[in-house]
């Protein structure tokens, strides 16, 4: 979101981008302020591969410290304060490439919600870890999905077939949910949800929340861009309850939508919000 650069028009010297995705924020950052410094964090270690060659390429890397990490993780160092940290939420778009992830509806190779395909479990050992009732749970709550009753009753007893590749299950689920005539494919939202509940998005993002703000420096900004109605709510809560009790306020006291320029360029944004919370000096 070419927002993020307008309220960071604070010439951050030290700058932490917890969400480095495609290194795309990151680099118009440090290429704007070319005396910063920066931290750059994401679970995914392709993502980190990706960033540094795009570093290298630019002649950024020296400004750059990468870590794979995930946000919930607050720095070791208590000590350390940033002028700008940045949380873009949900995932890059190399992520939904059907060449290399299970997340894709088109893809060939098996589903796979996780964002960093090395950690924790597989989809179908995933699955087998779930009763009827908490897959119920996952598809209602993170997909809002009206027959997740009828799905996951379904899904408890899926076979490995139908889960051999991840365009053979959006299949499956279509014809579980069989809705007539809908222009959107029903599995968007489920393979979502599946998403959501895998990574923890939720809780992540809640524990980043809690420490992000004490690490701010005086007069620095922490600015969150989320995707999906119950981040956003996370996110302005945090916000208020924080600027309530100490020395911070809400710079946005409205969420802030990509402009029309943006959305044309990247229509993907279509459901970005941008909130802002600054230290005071
Ligand atoms: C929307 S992308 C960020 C895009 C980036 N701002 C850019 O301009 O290219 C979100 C990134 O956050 C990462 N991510 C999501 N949850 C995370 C977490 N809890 N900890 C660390 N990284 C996370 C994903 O792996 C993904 O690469």
């Amino acid at each position: 979101m070419s927002e993020v650069l307008e309220f960071s028009e604070i010439e951050p010297k030290r700058i932490l981008d917890v969400t480095a995705g495609g290194g795309g924020h990151l680099c118009a950052l440090i290429g704007k302020h070319r005396t910063s410094k920066a931290e750059a964090w994401d679970r995914d270690p392709r993502a980190i591969d990706r960033v540094k060659e795009r570093l290298e390429h630019l002649n950024l890397r020296s400004s750059v410290e990468l870590r794979e990490k995930e946000f919930s993780e607050r720095p070791k160092d208590e000590g350390l304060s940033f002028d700008l940290i940045l949380a873009d939420l949900g995932v890059s778009s190399f992520q939904f490439n059907p060449e290399i992830s299970g997340m894709s509806l088109h893809s060939d190779l098996a589903p796979d919600f996780r964002m960093n395909p090395s950690q924790g479990l597989g989809f179908r050992d995933w699955l087998k870890t779930k009763t009827a009732a908490e897959l119920e749970d996952v598809l209602y709550k993170f997909g809002e999905e009206p027959k997740a009753r009828k799905l996951a009753n379904a899904l408890v007893g899926i076979s490995d077939e139908d889960l051999t590749s991840a365009k053979g299950f959006a299949h499956w689920i279509r014809r579980v949910l069989s809705y007539q005539g809908s222009r959107i494919h029903p599995a968007t939202r489920i393979f979502q949800a599946f998403r959501m509940a895998i990574n923890n998005e939720f809780g992540q993002l809640q524990k980043f929340l809690d420490w992000a703000p004490k690490f701010l420096s005086p007069g620095g900004r922490l600015l969150v861009i989320s995707f999906h109605s119950i981040e956003d709510r996370l996110v302005k809560r945090a916000f208020v309850e924080v600027a309530r009790q100490e020395s911070f306020k809400v710079v946005t006291k409205r969420p802030i939508l990509p402009s029309d320029a943006e959305l044309n360029e990247n229509p993907a944004s279509r459901s970005a919000k941008l909130r802002v919370l600054e230290r005071l000096s």
